[in-house]
């Protein structure tokens, strides 16, 4: 349907990213995940079509800059453009201080959470740019305004997406493609899990003031009120949905 609105979501076939396309397809868009964990990724859309939803799933590890050229691509041949991306994809690193970091902990992190978001960012912005119209949201995290323990490489991703959407947002404004940034603050998601396992310190008591886990349906709304036209006036920020985490 050619008047329907699309989006793409990296990450989409787990925790933010999944509730994130969960709550497109609830809202009528149509949705394309791309995710390396194929069978996850074509279950979910798979489920999503047989209750009448629209949904793709594209095998993409956004590491690869042609992989994430084709996502794009594939969008638009099926759905005729592009309008909104949610840039899920994410990893964290394995919980150690910055003196005992390996270089293939700094090179993952940096890889898939930065260097694969610019080229998320520079495809998704490509293809919106004939229509003037467009919104992109990157996943970012509170750990790229603020210091967590044994989470240097991680932190350093983050504070980069920050950067990296502030300076597109710019780029972009004048052809009224919005670029933002969500940080999510701790949502119980398999990452979280294993980020939590790795790092006992994340798991303490009372590090933010809701004293509570968020949900990824929490922060999928979130997402999708960023990329709506409710949000129209909104680019080039980085919002905290955290439980009041960074403001504390
Ligand atoms: N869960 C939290 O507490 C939390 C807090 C702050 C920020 N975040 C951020 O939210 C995003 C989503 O995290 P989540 O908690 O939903 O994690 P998750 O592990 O549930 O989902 C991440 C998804 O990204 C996919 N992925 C990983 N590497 C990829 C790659 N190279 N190419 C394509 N897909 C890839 C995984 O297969 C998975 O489906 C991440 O960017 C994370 O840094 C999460």
């Amino acid at each position: 349907m050619k008047d329907q609105k699309a989006a793409i979501v990296t990450g989409g076939a787990s925790g933010i990213g999944q509730a994130t396309v969960e709550r497109l397809v609830r809202d009528g868009w149509a949705v394309v995940i791309g995710d390396v964990n194929e069978e996850a990724g074509e279950a979910l859309a798979k489920a999503i079509r047989a209750a009448n939803g629209q949904a793709l799933f594209v095998r993409t590890d956004v590491r690869d800059e042609a992989a994430v050229e084709t996502l794009v691509r594939r969008t638009v041949e099926a759905f005729g453009h592009l309008d909104g991306a949610v840039n899920s994809a994410g990893v964290p690193q394995s919980g150690s201080p910055i003196y005992d970091m390996s270089e293939a902990d700094w090179n993952l992190c940096n890889d898939v959470n930065l260097r694969g978001m610019f080229f998320c960012l520079k495809h998704q912005i490509r293809a919106m740019w004939p229509n003037a119209h467009g919104a992109i949201v990157a996943v970012s995290s509170p750990a790229g305004v603020k210091a967590l323990a044994n989470s240097a490489a991680y932190c350093a991703s983050k504070a980069g997406v920050n950067g990296l959407v502030r300076a597109a947002a710019l780029d972009c404004a004048e052809r009224n493609i919005r670029i933002n940034a969500l940080m999510p603050g701790a949502t119980l998601t398999p990452l979280a899990q294993k980020a939590i396992a790795s790092a006992p310190l994340l798991s303490a008591k009372k590090l933010w003031p809701m004293d509570r886990w968020g949900t990824p349906e929490e922060m999928g709304a979130a997402a999708v009120w960023m990329i709506s036209d409710d949000a129209s006036f909104m680019t080039g920020a980085c919002m905290a949905v955290d439980g009041g985490m960074t403001a504390a």
